[in-house]
């Protein structure tokens, strides 16, 4: 096998470079920052790809992901208008309607949306946490090949995409882990990072 990674590549730090750049540049980029371009199909495909290259412990590969059309985007908009009903009752009326006109545009700014699901394999023998661990690193393989794109993107857990998801239909050994969602937006107006603990505070040495 040909290594890309050469020797070359090592002596000048080009991809640890890369990889640092990437990591450090990785932002959440929620979907109103988004503007409302398509994600080419070729650059999609390197991306779910990319997520299937995630460690998993005993190739496991307990991952699902399913790819919201557009009817679904809209669905989900109006799901999550049903779901925090409650939580905006009090409000008053044109307070709540443009709370609800809000819930209902913003997953249409989406690119894309991906369902996160975890499949459970119960036959290898494997903790819980593993294979959940095994999801994440498959969900950050996502959000890191989106910001080498220049795509943003973030991971989706509250309640409503949570139901959403398991409202699609999960088999017995599948558990919705929410949505990915992803979409282009206007680099000049990134996030600002948000401060890191010192690696001082979280490594110890015995
Ligand atoms: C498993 C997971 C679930 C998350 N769920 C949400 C969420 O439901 N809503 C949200 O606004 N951000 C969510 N985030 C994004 C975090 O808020 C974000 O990663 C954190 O604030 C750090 O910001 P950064 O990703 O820009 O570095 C989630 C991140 C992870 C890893």
């Amino acid at each position: 096998m040909k290594y890309f990674i050469n020797d070359d590549c090592i002596e000048n730090q080009y991809f640890a470079n890369c990889v640092t750049q990437v990591i450090r540049e990785r932002r959440s980029v929620y979907a109103d920052k988004y503007f409302r371009k398509k994600i080419p199909e070729e650059q999609l495909s390197e991306i779910l790809t990319n997520a299937t290259w995630a460690p998993n412990h005993k190739m496991s590969e307990p991952w699902r992901f399913i790819r919201l059309a557009y009817q679904q985007q809209v669905d989900y908009g109006n799901y999550m208008v049903d779901y925090y009903k409650e939580r905006y009752a009090n409000l008053d009326e044109q307070k709540r309607d443009d709370r609800y006109a809000y819930l209902r545009a913003y997953p249409l700014n989406a690119a894309c949306i991906l369902g996160i699901v975890f499949q459970r394999n119960h036959a290898k023998g494997l903790a819980e946490w593993e294979e959940i661990a095994a999801v994440s690193c498959a969900v950050h393989n996502m959000a890191l090949t989106c910001t080498a794109m220049q795509i943003g993107s973030y991971w989706a857990s509250g309640g409503s995409a949570i139901e959403y998801v398991k409202s699609l239909g999960l088999a017995p050994h599948e558990q919705s882990l929410g949505l990915f969602f992803m979409g282009y937006y206007d680099l000049a107006d990134m996030p600002k990072p948000k401060r890191r603990t010192s690696i001082d505070l979280k490594v110890s040495r015995l």
